[in-house]
C-alpha cells in the first residue's frame, strides 16, 4: 500500500478554517488530522466538538481524530457523532485500553492507540490484534511546530515488527516533527500514514507540501 497523508488542522488559520478544509479537500491528502487536547493529558488546549462538527461539514476526506484527552470513553460517543471515522486514543491516558478500544469500534470507528515517546511498543503486545491502527509520537503531544525525536525510528522499527507478526494490515501512523527531510527515512522505517501540521500550512503552498510528501519514499520502493 502508498502511505497515507494526513494534514493536522491543529497548523491551519482557525479563522479561515473553511478555506483550509477545502484546500485538503482538492489535495493529494488522503485524510484530516483532528487534535483534541484537553489542558489536562496535555499542557495545551485545542478546540472541541462544536469546531468538529464544523469541519465534517465541510471535509471530504475522513476525520482522523487524534485525542490526547484523559478518560476519553466520556467523549468517545460525541466525537462519533461530531463525525469522526477513526478515532485514536493514548496508552497512557487509558487504564481499561481493551474496553475503550472495543468501545470505539463499537461506535464504527476504526481504533487506534497513540505512544508517547517514552511509552515502549513492547506494552502492545497483549492488544495489537484489536487495533486498526498505531500512532507512533514523535514529539512529545501537547503542540505542533516541535523537533521530531530520532528515535521514532526505532519505535517504528520495533511496531512494524509486531504488525508483521500479529497484525498484518496495521496502518502506522507517525505524528510531530514531519516533513520532507524525513518523510521518506520514516516510511523506509515503516510508518504508511504521515502527519504533518507546520511543514504543510507553514509553506506557501500547502497543496504542494502534502503532494511532495506524498511521493516522499515511493521513490525509494521501486
Ligand atoms: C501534536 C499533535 C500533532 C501536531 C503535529 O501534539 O498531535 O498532530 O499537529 O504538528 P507538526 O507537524 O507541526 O509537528
Ligand atoms: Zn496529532
Amino acid at each position: 500500500m502508498n502511505h497515507l497523508i494526513a494534514p493536522s488542522i491543529l497548523a491551519a488559520d482557525f479563522a479561515n478554517l473553511q478555506r483550509d478544509i477545502e484546500l485538503i479537500n482538492k489535495s493529494d491528502a488522503d485524510w484530516i488530522h483532528v487534535d483534541i487536547m484537553d489542558g489536562m493529558f496535555v499542557p495545551n488546549i485545542s478546540f472541541g466538538f462544536p469546531v468538529v462538527t464544523a469541519v465534517k461539514k465541510h471535509a471530504a476526506k475522513p476525520l482522523d481524530v487524534h485525542l490526547m484527552i484523559v478518560d476519553p470513553d466520556r467523549y468517545l460517543k460525541n466525537f462519533k457523532e461530531a463525525g469522526a471515522a477513526g478515532m485514536t486514543v493514548h496508552y497512557e491516558a487509558c487504564p481499561n485500553l481493551h474496553r475503550t478500544v472495543q468501545y470505539i469500534k463499537e461506535l464504527g470507528c476504526r481504533a487506534g492507540v497513540a505512544l508517547n515517546p517514552h511509552t515502549p511498543v513492547a506494552l502492545l503486545e497483549d492488544i495489537i490484534g484489536e487495533l486498526d491502527m498505531v500512532l507512533i509520537m514523535s514529539v512529545n503531544p501537547g503542540f505542533g511546530g516541535q523537533k521530531f525525536i530520532e528515535n521514532t525510528y526505532k519505535k517504528l522499527k520495533d511496531i512494524k515488527e509486531l504488525s508483521s507478526r500479529k497484525k498484518p494490515g496495521l496502518y502506522i501512523e507517525v505524528d510531530g516533527g514531519v516533513d520532507g527531510s524525513n518523510a521518506a527515512k520514516l516510511v523506509e522505517a515503516g510508518a504508511n500514514v504521515l502527519v504533518a501540521g507546520n511543514s504543510v500550512f507553514s509553506t506557501p503552498d500547502p497543496s504542494v507540501a502534502i503532494t511532495n510528501l506524498k511521493k516522499s519514499g515511493a521513490l525509494s520502493l521501486s
